[in-house]
């Protein structure tokens, strides 16, 4: 009683008489709003747009995206401060993909890292260089999963997997938003782009989309609920179609799944020019159908296209009520309001010097890019190189890039403020190695180059800006002339380590078999040339893995590792089998493969039987001669249920340091929300024997 009595006191001092919460704030702000301004508020533009600055004074506007400095964002700010009569901020947004000023590597890459902690400290980095000039929301994590390296936005997500996925989505949200979102340095984050866009038919961007509840449920969604789950604020949607709904409009994904379900509070905002699609997709007829179907769905924001001008109109006419256009205004000016943006709409111009490209930053973006890097091959120990050699050859047309490195999305970063490869190399190799450089553009001097040489690093792969949105590729050889270049200089019989930079696997065949190293570096950022270079030279171990399949041909995609069985499982002795007469069905690389410059030994798995969930534990051991961190990966099979299961899925994965010698116990629980699958219209766990993998070792266990 005398404790109930202390915390009414505690309550009762802490909210004084009178004081509003968000939602009466909300709401007051509400009512004297009229139809234009609340319309003006689900709308978003970028800074191009003629009659912006108009418009901000007029009604106000929602959000403006794709403006730099605070110097801009604060005068643009001042017009919806100082010059609309509501006076309401308007909410600053960007592309902040991976990083703002300080680019760190691809979405792709720090998922190769398989280290949550990785992806929620970029984003917490970004966040506080993003805030510093005003921009308070990011349109990232992108989190569709990604079954098809032709689509070039494999670069912008964390792979194949549903539970990396969720654990990475989970990160960035963490590091966007901080521990309170209101404090000056976080930024609203947002979950892209809902749904499967991610599954578009033959790798083609903007294509349609058509998969079964059960495979949406299951692989797609988990990094959106994730997300959700971790308190995302925001949504975009999709530009795709799912079975024939366009994801802007799709009520099965934005009221059952995301509002009813899951229980999302904040705002959903429509990706650029989405809703006005809708009449490519052939789902409505005029602009204000399209309106009127994508914000009835619960799309609050429009992006761009400014179809939503067109709800005025329908709401004088009485086609659509007044309500709806409260509700989404409402979700956009919570948001607003938990921010602090009304206290604080302004930049910081001197946040923002002391901000971008703050030591620390550029030293978090050398760490997390050296744990991004995948050896996916190293033969004979070439790499990695002695710092007492001759002549080194560096050779490629991306070589010495420093643009190249920044990937796609680079939002503020500058390729002047990036490292290259070569000066990497530069800045590690010892005094006396002299560094011979060709672009390989002429086949001949590149030759001649390599003849010189004691190694060779031959540096191939796509540009910065072939990666990322609206980058599909109908072939993944190495582009241009690369293939002929890598066989001429492989063909001078030096020792050759292929380094490759790329935003998605490439089948690399020929690569695999012939050249004796292979480093993939995917887009590694504003420190990238030097943390491949401390890997190179071995200043840094590599421990990347790779979070999506590599192919041997286009011929096998889709491919990727948590597939179903088939009745008829790969038999090469037997005709009628699942399987190519040309090709093996196997991938190149798999899903989860890294080497390291030492070797991990597993003993001992032991996997206990329970009630509510076990524990599945195994030592892991370093058995070389060099320090190095391993990703300790749990695979489970469920090998009878009532719908069929994938042959293998990830349940749990945990980075560990080991010095040479050293052992440690890796221990992982598993539960029954872990194993439970879509059958039927519900999450179904059905108990039973399982199957378990542990770094190569095999166990079962029993969930009752
Ligand atoms: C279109 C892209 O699909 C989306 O990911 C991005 O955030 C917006 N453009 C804004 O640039």
């Amino acid at each position: 009683m005398k404790r109930r009595i202390l915390l009414l006191l505690i309550l009762i001092t802490a909210l004084p008489l009178g004081a509003q919460t968000i939602d009466d704030r909300v709401d007051a702000l509400l009512a004297r709003m009229t139809l234009e301004e609340k319309i003006g508020q689900l709308l978003q533009f970028t800074p191009g747009r003629e009659d912006l600055r108009e418009r901000v004074a007029k009604t106000g506007i929602g959000c403006v995206f794709g403006m730099g400095t605070a110097a801009d964002i604060n005068e643009m700010q001042r017009i919806a401060v100082e010059k609309s009569r509501l006076k309401i901020p308007i909410l600053f947004a960007h592309d902040v993909i991976h990083g703002n000023r300080t680019i760190f590597p691809i979405p792709l890459g720090i998922a190769a890292t398989w280290d949550p902690p990785s992806a929620e400290l970029s984003a917490r980095i970004a966040a506080r260089e993003a805030s510093a000039s005003g921009i308070r929301w990011t349109f990232s994590p992108m989190v569709d999963i990604a079954r098809d390296p032709r689509w070039g936005r494999v670069a912008e997500g964390a792979g194949e997997d549903p539970v990396l996925g969720a654990a990475m989505a989970a990160a960035y949200v963490r590091g966007y938003q901080g521990k309170d979102i209101s404090s000056p340095d976080s930024i609203l984050a947002c979950a892209k782009h809902f749904a499967a866009y991610g599954a578009a038919e033959a790798g083609r961007d903007y294509n349609t989309t058509d998969m079964s509840e059960k495979t949406l449920r299951g692989i797609y969604l988990p990094p959106f609920k994730s997300a959700v789950d971790a308190g995302v604020w925001t949504l975009m949607t999709a530009f795709n179609a799912l079975n024939g709904v366009p994801a802007t409009a799709n009520r099965h994904l934005l009221v059952d799944i995301l509002r009813n379900e899951w229980g999302f509070r904040g705002f959903v905002d429509s990706d650029y020019e989405a809703i006005d699609e809708m009449r490519n997709h052939g789902t409505a007829g005029t602009p204000e159908e399209a309106a009127i179907q994508a914000i009835t769905a619960g799309v609050d924001m429009d992006m761009v296209d400014a179809v939503y001008d067109t709800l005025a109109n329908a709401v004088k006419e009485g086609r659509l009520p007044e309500s709806v256009i409260d509700t989404s205004a409402r979700r956009i000016l919570r948001a607003k309001f938990a921010l602090g943006l009304f206290e604080r709409p302004y930049g910081d111009e001197r946040r923002e010097k002391a901000e971008h490209l703050a030591p620390a930053h550029l030293d978090a973006a050398r760490r997390i890019a050296q744990k991004s890097l995948v050896l996916l091959k190293n033969e004979s120990s070439l790499l990695p190189l002695s710092k007492k050699i001759g002549t080194l050859a560096l050779i490629g047309p991306l070589a010495d890039s420093r643009e190249d490195m920044l990937g796609s999305w680079r939002a503020h970063g500058k390729a002047e403020e990036a490292v290259s490869f070569l000066e990497g190399v530069r800045a590690t190799a010892g005094a006396q190695t002299k560094i011979v450089v060709s672009d390989g553009a002429a086949i001949d001097d590149a030759v001649a180059k390599a003849r010189t040489a004691d190694v060779v690093l031959l540096v191939l792969g796509e540009k910065g800006d072939e990666s990322g949105e609206a980058n599909s590729r109908a072939f993944l050889d190495l582009p241009g002339n690369q293939q002929q270049l890598l066989e001429a200089v492989v063909a001078t019989g030096k020792p050759v380590a292929l380094i490759v930079m790329a935003g998605r696997p490439f089948t690399i065949t020929w690569a695999a078999e012939k050249v004796p190293a292979i480093l993939w570096t995917w887009f590694a950022g504003t420190q990238g040339g030097h943390a491949i270079a401390d890997v190179v030279f071995g200043d840094v171990n590599p421990s990347g893995k790779l979070p999506i399949t590599f192919p041997r041909s286009v011929g096998q995609i889709p491919i990727y590792y948590n597939h179903l069985p088939t009745g008829r499982p790969e038999d090469l002795t037997q005709r009628y089998t699942s399987r190519y007469i040309d090709s093996p069905n196997d991938p190149l690389y798999p899903f989860g493969h890294g080497l390291s410059y030492t070797t991990f030994e597993y003993t001992d798995l032991k996997a206990s039987s329970g009630m509510q969930a076990v524990t599945v534990s195994a030592n892991v051991r370093n058995s070389g001669k060099v320090a190095g961190e391993e990703v300790v990966q749990l695979y489970i099979n469920d090998p009878v249920a009532s719908t069929s299961r994938p042959v293998r899925e990830l349940k749990g994965f945990r980075r560990v340091a080991l010095a040479p010698g050293e052992t440690k116990r890796v221990e992982f629980t598993i539960g029954r929300a872990d194993l439970a699958f879509w059958h039927e219209g519900g999450w179904k766990f059905e108990p039973g024997m399982f199957r378990v993998w542990v770094g190569g070792l095999e166990g079962k266990f029993e969930l009752k």
